[in-house]
């Protein structure tokens, strides 16, 4: 940690690093998702505290030993808050990934509010907060880390804990109509207002919980303009703000440049030969829109047959959160999308999906990026998205175009360089892929390279700075506007 700056402790259901029993035996791999990656650079770069959940839950586990080494390469220290099968069933598969994910992503049908769910929460969130009580003290800083962990500042006020604490919520916020299906809507509002300070990715996330926050306290205020402002609800005064999360810009695009990579990702324009690469990368999530995204291929093979033979769609997939039925079924739909597609159009020396299930190491990943002429980026609806953001940064040629989901949070900031789509609107993604074939290079290039530099100068230190000037500044100074 650099001198003078105050100690940054992080907390986060997941560490950076996952415990994974693989074959008998438990190993440690880099966590996955967007949180992770934004987060690492920054505890690497300032030094501090990361406590979290590894992962595991058998309790004969030596957590500490096997993420000793890890800790020592990151430059930070991890701390694990030990929890039971039961514990990670009903606060992490049941109230985060059965109620809040899909809830705060529109897709309230998929819910199943069992209220078993909501006490495990709030007994996890308890004993996370014990954690946070003991490992910080009063003159760090304190950030807490998305959804699955609201009642931190809640509890910790209750145990008599002082600390200056902000909240970043990495996915979206609903719209009032939305969150009010929630029943513990009101006991939520009144756990994030403990907060000194609550990010969001986007301002219309912030206005979505102004809204929610006025329906059940209509008394609230709001003051202030811009990227950051002061609420007054009740007994409360503490700040909102709209930070678009970001990534570690000059890492992806130096990485991409270095020469074994850039080499990689010739040879895989080799080895499709040369034709137009589409790529989409994601974990494999129903919100992440992958079965549509496939289905707009097979309309754009349909509407445009000369495209035939002359482009390959790779979709590269993380597989996430596998125990859970509803994934489970997500990749089966997604197997038999692909091979109905492959099926329909293949002819010898020509595949048009390209479908790999697993995780691949950054370099490869970076390869892709590089070596792909559109990334195709169209989830349903998403927090941020740092995918189109990290394909912007590889695209070192400025030669790629970017077809993004009007509904991603990254939408608010790329929107004018992106070639924005509906993701329900499969006609609509097969013309918006159509139309960037037949972009001159002239257009990509002016394009590509305003999505570059937005995204080199908003990058994740700059979000990291953003955040903790508004968490730990007396005064709110000028904060620089974020793209609405
Ligand atoms: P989310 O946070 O919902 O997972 P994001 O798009 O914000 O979505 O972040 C996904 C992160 O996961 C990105 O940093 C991306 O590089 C990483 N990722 C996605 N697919 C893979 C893969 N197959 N192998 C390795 N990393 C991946
Ligand atoms: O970015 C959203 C998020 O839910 C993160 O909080 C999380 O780490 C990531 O997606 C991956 O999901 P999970 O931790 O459930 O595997």
């Amino acid at each position: 940690m650099e001198s003078g700056m105050q100690k940054l402790v992080v907390v986060s259901n997941r560490l950076p690093a996952a415990l994974k029993k693989e074959q008998g035996r438990w190993t440690v791999n880099p966590g996955s998702g967007g949180l992770v990656t934004a987060m690492a650079p920054v505890l690497k770069n300032r030094g501090g505290t990361w406590i979290g959940w590894s992962g595991a839950s058998d309790p004969d586990v030596d957590v500490d030993s096997l993420l000793a080494d890890f800790s020592k390469e990151a430059g930070y220290e991890l701390c694990t808050v030990p929890l039971t099968k039961e514990e990670v069933d009903g606060y992490y598969f049941g109230f985060s990934n059965e109620i809040i994910w899909p809830l705060f992503h529109d897709l309230q049908t998929r819910c199943r509010f069992y209220p078993k769910y909501w006490r495990a929460y709030l007994d996890v969130n308890f004993k996370f907060a014990e954690v946070v009580a003991r490992k910080s003290d009063q003159d760090d800083y304190i950030w807490i880390q998305d959804y699955h962990l609201m009642h931190q500042a809640f509890f910790l006020k209750s145990m008599g804990v002082k600390r200056n604490i902000g909240f970043f919520l990495h996915i979206p916020f609903p719209t009032p109509d939305i969150f009010m299906k929630l029943p513990w809507r009101w006991k939520l509002i009144q756990a994030l207002i403990e907060y000194d300070l609550v990010g969001f990715q986007t301002i219309q996330d912030r206005r979505n919980f102004v809204g929610c926050l006025q329906r059940l306290m209509p008394e609230a205020r709001v003051e202030g303009r811009g990227a950051v402002v002061t609420v007054h609800a009740g007994n409360r005064q503490f700040r909102l703000g709209a930070f678009p999360i970001s990534i570690d810009y000059n890492q992806f695009s130096d990485l991409a440049k270095r020469p074994d990579v850039a080499r990689k990702a010739f040879e895989l324009k080799e080895a499709l030969r040369h034709r137009k690469i589409i790529l989409g990368v994601d974990r494999l999530d129903y919100t992440k829109g992958i079965p549509e995204r496939i289905r707009s291929i097979q309309t754009l093979l349909r509407r445009y047959p000369d495209l035939k033979g002359r482009m390959n769609f790779v979709q590269i997939a993380v597989p996430s959160r596998e125990e859970v039925g509803e994934y489970k079924d997500l990749r089966t739909e997604i197997e038999q999308l692909v091979g109905r597609v492959n099926g329909e159009f293949s002819f010898p020396g020509w595949v048009p999906v390209h479908y790999h299930y697993r995780n691949l190491p950054y370099d490869e990943l970076v390869a892709y990026y590089a070596a792909a002429d559109i990334g195709l980026v169209t989830p349903l609806r998403d927090g941020m998205n740092l995918v189109a953001k990290e394909y912007c940064a590889c695209n070192n040629s400025e030669d790629g175009v970017l077809v993004l989901s009007e509904f991603a949070g990254a939408a608010a900031q790329l929107q004018k360089h992106a070639y924005l789509v509906n993701p329900y609107d499969m006609d609509g993604i097969a013309k918006g892929i159509h139309r960037a074939f037949h972009w001159s290079k002239e257009e990509r290039s002016l394009h590509m390279s305003k999505l570059r530099e937005q995204v080199r100068k908003n990058n994740i230190f700059w979000w990291v700075d953003s955040f903790l000037q508004a968490g730990i500044a007396k005064t709110l100074g000028d904060f620089p506007e974020v793209e609405t």
